[in-house]
């Protein structure tokens, strides 16, 4: 109940931050933010070629594909190898202070695939993982990002932060990432297994008064933008992002893992995946997702564009993209990037090359010169089951009104013959 009568005051005074009672610990007004000026945009292939390049919270990239927090970003060599494969941006895993408290287990992933008894030809759908945030020392993942953005100086690098419930801590890891000359942070509030175990990730995420406090606290220190990524193991997705962009976050990214059992072995009777005979509960990924990513993706739009400025934030869609069709879809509800993690894990960095050509396709098709040209395109057929009613209804008398054909054979007129006939051919 604290929580939804926060988001109210939040959500009202959505326009003048500085009356925010929360702004004790207000974040630095944006412009005093140092503009990040990015990726220098690629020529166009042709003057014909759609354009992928897109502009987020003040940086260029050259497509708006995002390598997700994960394997894909754990270190220098594989996020080096997404900026040479020409992924837009990259985001590192998850960095938290003390790596030393992070402890993985082996194996730590299960699949499910589709198909009779989920057969071992069957399409990968769903991927389901246990794996906790890096375990490598933070000084080793600090001096690689440092590496990173002196290597590839007009690249976006992204560092994915948690945190415990200590000021301190999150400002200490802030500084520390920021130092390295990344060129933004995304703040891990989602992920649903282990780190909840001490607070973190979910456990703050799901919280919307925590999130308020823990939120201030990140934008008071932070210089380069901040994104919020959500958890979508939480009855409505827009309080947590109602929040985060209230106490100065300047994007959202949605949604990290479905907290998940993938399955229990009918031969040993031991759920999956098994460790020395036993499991945890861990996070749902891969084109399973999807269309629950959607749903979430486009209820934080929606919020979006009716309490702020879409124009001042940003929205970066996650969940099952493998095609450039699921991007499309991100973006038609108006995402402004799209981040791949489990997709890469399939497929590999080369990936991006097919998204983009795919994505070209699409924009190719209607005739979309830029991203911008249908970001949000298909947010405004999105209405309540009663207004879907009313609609038919109306649509129904709306056939009935037109009539079509003749009745019966008296029917026919000798001024109207031609037309009456006319009227019942069918092609
Ligand atoms: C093995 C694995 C590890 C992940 N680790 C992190 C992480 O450290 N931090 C984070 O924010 N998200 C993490 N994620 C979540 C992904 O970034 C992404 O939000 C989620 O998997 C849905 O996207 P996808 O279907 O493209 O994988 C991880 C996902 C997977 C599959």
């Amino acid at each position: 109940m604290a929580s939804l009568q926060f988001s109210k005051v939040a959500h009202s005074n959505r326009n003048s931050f500085a009356d925010l009672a929360f702004t004790r610990r207000a974040p630095p007004p944006r412009s005093t933010r140092p503009t990040r000026v990015g990726f220098k945009v690629f020529a166009s292939d042709s003057q014909t070629e759609p354009d992928l390049s897109v502009c987020v919270n003040g940086f260029q990239m050259p497509n708006p594909f995002v390598i997700g927090s994960g394997p894909p970003g754990t270190n220098y060599t594989v996020m080096k190898r997404a900026f040479d494969e020409g992924w837009g941006a990259v985001i590192a895993k998850t960095v938290s202070l003390d790596a030393a408290k992070v402890i993985n287990v082996t194996p730590r992933y299960a699949r499910l695939r589709a198909g009779a008894n989920g057969s071992a030809k069957g399409q990968i759908i769903g991927w389901e993982n246990i794996e906790l945030i890096s375990d490598r020392p933070l000084e080793t993942m600090l001096k690689e990002f440092k590496q990173l953005k002196e290597e590839y100086p007009d690249r976006i690098l992204i560092a994915s932060i948690m945190e415990e419930y200590n000021k301190a801590d999150w400002e200490e890891l802030i500084d520390r990432v920021e130092q390295t000359g990344i060129d933004a942070i995304e703040v891990n509030f989602s992920c649903p297994h282990g780190m909840p175990e001490r607070k973190m990730g979910m456990a703050m995420g799901q919280d919307c008064a925590l999130l308020e406090e823990v939120c201030g606290w990140i934008n008071a220190k932070a210089t380069v933008p901040v994104w919020a990524k959500m958890t979508p193991n939480i009855t409505d997705i827009t309080m947590p992002a109602r929040i985060a962009l209230s106490t100065g976050c300047e994007g959202i990214a949605a949604i990290n893992t479905i907290q998940s059992v993938m399955g229990i072995s009918l031969d040993t009777l031991r759920p999956e995946p098994c460790v020395e005979g036993y499991s945890t509960p861990g996070g749902y990924s891969c084109k399973a997702v999807h269309p629950i990513a959607l749903a979430k993706v486009m209820n934080i739009a929606q919020m979006m564009k009716s309490e702020f400025n879409m124009k001042d934030y940003s929205l970066s869609g996650i969940g099952g993209v493998e095609t450039g069709g699921d991007a499309a879809e991100f973006i038609l509800l108006g995402a402004n990037t799209v981040q791949v993690c489990t997709g890469v894990m399939m497929h590999g960095y080369g990936l991006v090359k097919k998204l983009c050509a795919e994505l070209k396709d699409f924009m190719k098709k209607h005739n979309f010169k830029t991203i911008e040209d249908f970001r949000g395109a298909s947010l405004p057929y999105f209405t309540t089951h009663t207004e879907l009613v009313r609609l038919q209804k109306e649509a129904v008398r709306q056939r009935k009104a037109v009539k079509k054909g003749l009745d019966s054979d008296k029917d026919w007129t000798g001024d109207g013959f031609v037309k009456e006939t006319e009227s019942m051919v069918s092609n």
